[in-house]
This record gives C-alpha cells, structure tokens and sequence, in this order.
C-alpha cells in the first residue's frame, strides 16, 4: 500500500478535492435523513420541532442539490485520480519491459506479462479510486457523526463508536486476510490462463495436427476451472460479508433506539438521531467492502510493483562513452578475448578467442545448439560475460553506452519480427528519416524489390501482426534489407539466407560483397554455399 500510494503522490491535491466533496456529499445524505424525520415529528404533533416544516422542505431540497453535485465532483475526481495513475503505471510497466528485454523476456511467461499490461494495472484502479479516500472520508464522517450524536446522547454515541469501529476496522481487516490468498491465486492463475492462450494460438499448426488437440483443451479448461473455484470462493466471502454489513447497521440502530428509549430520550430528538445514524453507515460500508475487492488489488499490484523493480540481466549502461566508428578506429575493430558464458550451469561457450578486422567478412559455422547466435547476443550486450572481454573500436562493451553500442551494429536475429503496419513502417524502424529511394535501393540489396513492387500497395502494403502472410524467406530479406538501410559499420547476421533458394541468395551474397569496403560482417551460417564470401571461416 505504501508503495501504491508513493507511486501516486503526484495526484494528492485531487485526491484531496475528492475526499472535501465525498465528505460533504455523506453529510447531505444525513442532513436528509434527519431533516425527514424532523418532517415526521412535526407532522406528528408532538411539538417542539426545531423547524418550521416549511423551512425543512426547503433545507432538504437544499442538500438534496449539494448531495448530487459533490457526489458527481468526488466519483469524477477519484476517477480522473484512478485512471492518471493507470496510465502512468502503463508506461512505467512498457518502460520495465523495455529495460528487461531481450534477455530477462526470454521464455518468461509473455501471458503473464499481458496480463500485468492489461487485467493487473486496470485491477489497481480500485485501490485508487476506492480505497485511500473512502477511508478518510469514514474517518471524517465517523468523528463528526460522533461528536454530533454524544451532544444528544453519550451513551447512544459509544454504541454508534463500536459499530463503526467492527463495520470499519474488524470487518475490513478480517476479510482482506481471508479474500488476501484467493486474490493473489486468481491473479496468478489469469496469468496462467493467459500464457496458456497464447500459447495455443502460436502453435495453432501444431496443436491441429499432432496429437496435442485433445491436451491442448483439457489445459484450457483446466486453467479455467481453477480460476472460476478460486473466483467463486471470493464471491462466498463478499457474500457473507454483505449480509454482516446490513447486521450491523440494524442492529446498530435498533440498539440506539433501545437505549434512548431507557434513558428517556424524547422522540423530537430521538428520532432524527435514529434516522441519522441509520443513514450514517454509507462512508463506514465502503470501507467494510474494500476487504473483498482490495485483496485482488493489492495482489495486482504486488505484481506490477514487482516487475518494476525486477533487475535486468545487463543493465543498460548510460554513462559509459559514444562509439565513433567513423573515424580511424583500433585494430582489430572487435576483439573477443577469453570470454565464457553459460545460461545456469550449462556452459556454452569457453575462452573463446576471436578478432575481426575493419572491413572483414568473418563466417561462423558449427553444430546447432554450440552457441553462435549466444555469441552475438553477448556482443549486443543482451546479456553480459561470465568471464573474458569483448571489445569493439578498443573499448569493452560494458563501458559504452548500450545506445550507441546498438545504433552501431545491425543484428539480424535469427528468426526476424514484424510489426502491424505497411511494409513501409517495418523498414524504416532501422531509419526513421529515409526516403523512398533509400528504401528501395535497401530492398534491391536484399533482393526484395522486384517482389515489392509488383504488389498492388507497394510499399504501403500493410503487413499482419506477425508478418505471415508473406513466406519464411521474404519476411528474411525484409529482415536484410532493414539492416542495410541502418547501415551501419558492423553487421551481425545469423544465418541470413537459411530460407532463400540459391538465386535470392546469390543476390544477397552479391551485395554484401559489393558493400564490404565500408562494412565489417559477421556472418552465422549452415550453408557453405553462402560461408564462400568470407574471408575466414571460424568452426565453433
Ligand atoms: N535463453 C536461454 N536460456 C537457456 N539456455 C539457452 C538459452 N538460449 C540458448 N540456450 C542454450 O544454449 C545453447 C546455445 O544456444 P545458441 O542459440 O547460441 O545455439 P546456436 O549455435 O545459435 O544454434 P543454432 O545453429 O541452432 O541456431 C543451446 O544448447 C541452447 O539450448
Ligand atoms: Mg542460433
């Protein structure tokens, strides 16, 4: 709770407009209540009503107005509190993404994560909007409503005290505790839900045919029942809790009349004060609710507090020093020395030793799984060294800025991503400001244009989320053509061409040959037909 409320400290000023309006909209609400049965008395006959009936019409329909205003006035600003803060933790969470990435995300459970974006940050709001000022508020209420009742009836007062304090106090700490376990499981378990979903959708291929259809249901529901038997446990509980509320304030006030009735209380006071304690429970109930609903809260934002302050695996290094490569850089321009490496205790790479040259086309080749797309990973800085250095232009890696580490050497991945918009958009990520004959002479070197241009949209065709309506081997030279247009001095490419037919990829062979006077390349095959251009070949 602390936490939350650091987060949200910006948002106090209206938060507090929001706890002045809500206050004054309860004491309305009790102003009617007792003005009625001022109403009652007077129509009674038994005299001695403090006001005219006239005058307490008018009163009401007074308070009848202000009730209405400041209720609208304090559900907005708790609202616009809320959802500022939501999308301020919206950013925060991408930015903690964005920080962790890629190696922390790596086979981490992206359903979890979606759910943290989406479910988990919309679940706080209730802690913002309905939790930190309706307990002010009771509190407000509570000693005003009080102090006005001990000036009638002390006595009256002290039963009123343990009401509030079991409605307000007892009943909220004993449910949160109770509803605590199950709001953390079902925050778990939609995430859970959500990994499994995703899951599915990726291999829907798979899942139709192997022999995984039926497992894959059976998961499904499985996720599904879990989550519903731990929902419907909450829901026992908010139950249960409902009913004691309503206990409490009819005993409360049946209580209070029993004892004015015994003190010898007259009915002229007697019965507003029973009417205002009876309609006085409204801010005391809203805090006997948050118990049920706060747990899941709470629980959402135990995870995003979580995720924030998670570590990454190689924090990006800010105040290191910029790359220039422009100028006449060390030789070798990237020196491997001695590095090690191992995910866990599986060890991957040993004192392994390589330098590159400006200007050298370098291949790798080895077995699958020996650790060459690890390698260029280590030299992006993704994730750093066990042991040994990497140094590119003389410095190691570790003290340039991670910024401009990356705005110097184009990597593509083995399996290159695609996002929802034109093909246009998907390039010029590398460079923003291109124009489109920088565009198109990019997709020549890739071997792509001619394909680009006999689309009916061109460039503007819009490519679907994951970039498969086009085949394995053209979403690989849009990968080649986005790393030719960032043009940078150092090119990392894992296995570029393991889906072109030799044609494209002679092409592509072509202009990288071509380009290589300014370029230093290296180069992660399979194919010896595309390891031909190096001038080395390494063997892991
Ligand atoms: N994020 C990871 N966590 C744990 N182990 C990993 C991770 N990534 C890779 N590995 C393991 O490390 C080893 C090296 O993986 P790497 O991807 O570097 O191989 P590779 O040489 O690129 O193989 P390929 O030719 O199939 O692409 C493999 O045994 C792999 O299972
Ligand atoms: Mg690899």
């Amino acid at each position: 709770m602390k936490d939350l409320l650091i987060l949200g400290k910006e948002q106090i000023p209206d938060l507090l407009l929001a706890i002045v309006t809500g206050v004054l909209s309860f004491f309305s609400s009790v102003g009617i209540a007792v003005l009625a049965a001022l109403l009652i008395v007077n129509a009674s006959g038994v005299g001695g009503g403090l006001l005219s009936s006239k005058n307490t019409v008018i009163l009401m329909a007074i308070f009848a107005i202000v009730r209405g205003l400041m209720r609208y006035l304090e559900q907005y600003m708790n609202h616009l509190v809320a959802f500022k803060i939501l999308c301020m933790l919206r950013d925060k969470v991408f930015a903690a993404v964005r920080r962790l990435a890629p190696a922390k995300l790596q086979g981490s459970n992206k359903g979890s994560l979606i759910s943290i974006i989406t479910a988990d940050i919309e679940l706080v709001e209730v802690f913002y909007a309905h939790t930190i000022s309706p307990i002010i508020i009771a509190l407000i209420c509570g000693i005003t409503y009080l102090i006005l009742i001990a000036s009638f009836s002390p006595l009256i007062a002290v039963v009123t005290l343990v009401s509030y304090v079991v409605m307000s106090v007892i009943l909220p700490v004993i449910f949160s505790k109770w509803a605590k376990q199950h709001g953390r499981a079902i925050r778990k378990e939609i995430g859970h839900l959500n990994n499994v979903f995703l899951d599915l959708l990726r291999g829907m291929t798979e899942i139709m045919q192997f022999a995984y259809r039926d497992k894959a249901i059976r998961t499904v529901q499985a996720s599904n029942k879990t989550l519903v038997d731990k929902q419907s446990r909450l829901i026992e509980q908010l139950a249960l809790l409902l009913a004691l509320e309503d206990v409490v304030v009819v005993l409360t006030s049946g209580v209070a009349v029993l004892v004015g009735v015994l003190t010898g209380l007259s009915w002229t006071i007697l019965l507003p004060l029973v009417f205002g304690i009876f309609f006085s429970f409204p801010p005391m109930i809203n805090v006997a609710s948050l118990g049920n609903g706060l747990s899941q809260s709470l629980a959402s934002g135990e995870r995003i507090l979580n995720l924030l302050e998670e570590e990454p695996i190689a924090e990006e290094v800010k105040d290191g020093i910029d790359l220039n490569l422009e100028d006449r850089v060390a030789d070798p321009l990237v020196r491997i020395s001695d590095l090690s490496f191992s995910y866990g205790d599986q060890s991957v790479l040993e004192d392994f030793n390589l330098d590159i040259s400006e200007g050298e086309i370098v291949g790798i080749r080895g077995e699958s799984g020996c650790g060459k797309s690890t390698l260029v990973n280590l030299m992006m800085y993704f994730r750093p060294a066990d042991k040994g250095d990497i140094l590119i232009a003389g410095h190691p890696i570790q003290s340039i800025n991670t910024q401009s580490l990356w705005k110097n050497i184009s990597y593509m991945t083995q399996s290159a991503e695609f996002f929802e918009g034109t093909i246009r958009d998907n390039l010029l990520i590398a460079k923003l400001n291109a124009t489109d004959e920088e565009l198109r002479q990019a997709l020549r070197q890739a071997s792509i244009l001619d394909f680009v241009e006999k689309l009916e949209h061109g460039l503007d065709t819009t490519l679907t989320e994951l970039g498969d309506n086009f085949s394995a081997g053209e979403r690989q030279r849009f990968g080649l053509a986005r790393c030719f247009l960032e043009n940078t001095k150092i090119l990392l490419l894992d296995e570029p061409t393991s889906n072109l037919d030799v044609l494209n990829e002679n092409i592509i062979l072509d202009a990288l040959k071509r380009n290589k006077k300014d370029k230093t390349i290296l180069l992660i095959s399979h194919r010896e037909s595309s390891l031909k251009i190096c001038d080395r070949i390494i063997q892991m």
